[in-house]
């Protein structure tokens, strides 16, 4: 039942929708936020940008990217005509009449999730709150989060959910980099709990997203965002201790999963790896396993999943030393030279990458290490603080035919495998990037 004061509320909302006029507002501007806002202006919407830094509104408003797979020229497009602006200023959440709140969503230092950020948006956000606005939570979390952490901030603002504002959930699914599926393409999940917001959140991503996914509430479009998730880490982590078998099998795990998954039903395909990176994986799960426990529930495959996970950093550096020692080099003295530190190939993220501890284990061990990533070249120390180790500008065949060794740890398509492989003394290869590698394949160790 929609009441008589939602539905004109509501009604002038599905009109602007038709219409294409909704000024839309997205709030933080990060991997998600920045690709949803091209999405919107692709669609004819204008979009008002939010965010806290100011270094990223300036940025944008000067036509300029801070993600690496976002060119300039983008940027550009979505400037011109002022379909996009940024700001820092909350006072302009009133202009908009949506809010896709896309903020981080951590954990804190004892591993619960930390919700401050969206806290700090919903608080943002009432003072200016007006009659007939939709508010999306984008961000990923655990079930409840909406209903128990976002709509009781928002209900300060006076107004009543479901008649003046409206409020939903929709997960985003950005896979950063992946060319084969666009923001628009991949079907959008959402739900909300009452039947105006429902109608305004279907109308809204209706007319943007070429599939949208309904469900019955916000807590199961939260649930099935975890759920993704966890799928992927819990089959990331068995894959991960197949590979720890197969070595001392001594079994190539990347040829077994080819040939596994030639079957045309019943297996999906995943690969093993340094460790789990990004913002997501590594993090997610943990947000449903904390909510578990209020329902005295244990989540034992997602606690079994970070555990395989976690030592898989700890695996690599063991191969490391194992091939070191074995030829007769002392790990104080090894100099080691390490390829990729973004948590996954062709972005710049370097988020919980397992490259970064796997740089911090090393040099515990005394190793002399340089590291080169063409992605994250020179960000690093500003963005994740300083790193041990010697970060090089360029590779340059000297460089590689120096170390004792070259440890892959991204499979950038940057990397130029054959030479990497036709310099360097040794190379121990964590994603299966020298594949394609015929000669001098005895050089080579699988880790
Ligand atoms: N990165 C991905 O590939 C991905 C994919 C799916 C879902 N997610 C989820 O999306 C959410 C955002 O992730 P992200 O990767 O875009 O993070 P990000 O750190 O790249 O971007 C978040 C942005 O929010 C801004 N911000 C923080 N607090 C704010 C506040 N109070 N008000 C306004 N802006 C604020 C930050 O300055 C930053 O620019 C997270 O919940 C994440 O789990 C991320």
């Amino acid at each position: 039942m929609i009441s008589e004061v939602s539905c004109s509320h509501l009604d002038s909302f599905l009109q602007k929708t038709e219409t294409r006029s909704l000024t839309t507002g997205i709030v933080g501007l990060g991997y998600v936020g920045l690709p949803l806002a091209r999405l919107f202006t692709s669609q004819g919407f204008k979009v008002v940008g939010f965010d806290i830094d100011e270094s990223k509104t300036r940025k944008i408003m000067r036509g300029e990217s801070y993600i690496g797979h976002i060119p300039e020229s983008e940027i550009q497009d979505m400037r011109s005509g002022d379909q996009l602006i940024a700001t820092s200023n909350f006072s302009c959440v009133s202009s908009v009449d949506t809010l896709s709140i896309c903020v981080p969503t951590p954990l804190d230092r004892a591993r619960q999730p930390d919700l401050t950020a969206v806290r700090k948006t919903a608080e943002s956000l009432v003072p200016h709150l007006r009659p007939g606005q939709l508010v999306i939570l984008e961000s990923t979390t655990y079930p409840g989060t909406t209903t128990e952490v976002l709509l009781p901030i928002l209900e300060q603002s006076g107004l009543k959910i479901g008649q003046e504002l409206f409020v939903g959930y929709s997960p985003e699914r950005e896979d950063p980099a992946n060319p084969h599926f666009t923001a628009r393409t991949i079907p959008k999940v959402l739900g909300a709990n009452d039947p105006a917001s429902r109608k305004a959140l279907e109308a809204f991503y209706g007319a943007i997203f070429d599939q949208i996914v309904p469900v019955s509430s916000c807590e199961a479009a939260e649930m099935a965002k975890v759920l993704e998730n966890i799928y992927r880490c819990v089959n990331i982590a068995l894959v991960n201790e197949l590979k720890l078998l197969c070595q001392r099998m001594n079994l190539n795990i990347w040829e077994i999963v080819d040939a596994a998954k030639t079957k045309p039903f019943g297996f999906q395909a995943f690969y093993p790896g340094p460790g789990l990176g990004g913002h997501c994986i590594p993090i997610d799960p943990f947000y449903l396993s904390w909510k578990a426990r209020e329902y005295d529930f244990s989540t034992r495959f997602i606690e079994l999943a970070g555990e395989v996970n976690t030592n898989m950093p700890y695996e690599v550096v063991i191969r490391v030393v194992d091939h070191i020692n074995a030829r007769g080099i002392p790990a104080n003295k090894a100099r080691l030279l390490v390829l990729g530190l973004a948590y996954k190939k062709n972005v710049d993220d370097c988020r919980e990458s397992p490259s970064i501890k796997i740089l911090k284990l090393l040099a515990d061990r005394g190793f002399v290490v340089s590291y080169f990533d063409p992605h994250v070249n020179g960000y690093v120390s500003h963005r994740y603080g300083r790193l041990p180790g010697t970060e090089l500008r360029e590779l340059s065949d000297d460089v590689i035919a120096g170390a004792d060794a070259t440890l892959i740890l991204t499979d950038h398509d940057a990397f130029d495998c054959e030479r990497i492989v036709q310099l360097s003394k040794s190379v121990i290869d964590t994603r299966n990037a020298t594949r394609s590698i015929t000669s001098q394949r005895e050089k080579i160790v699988l880790a």
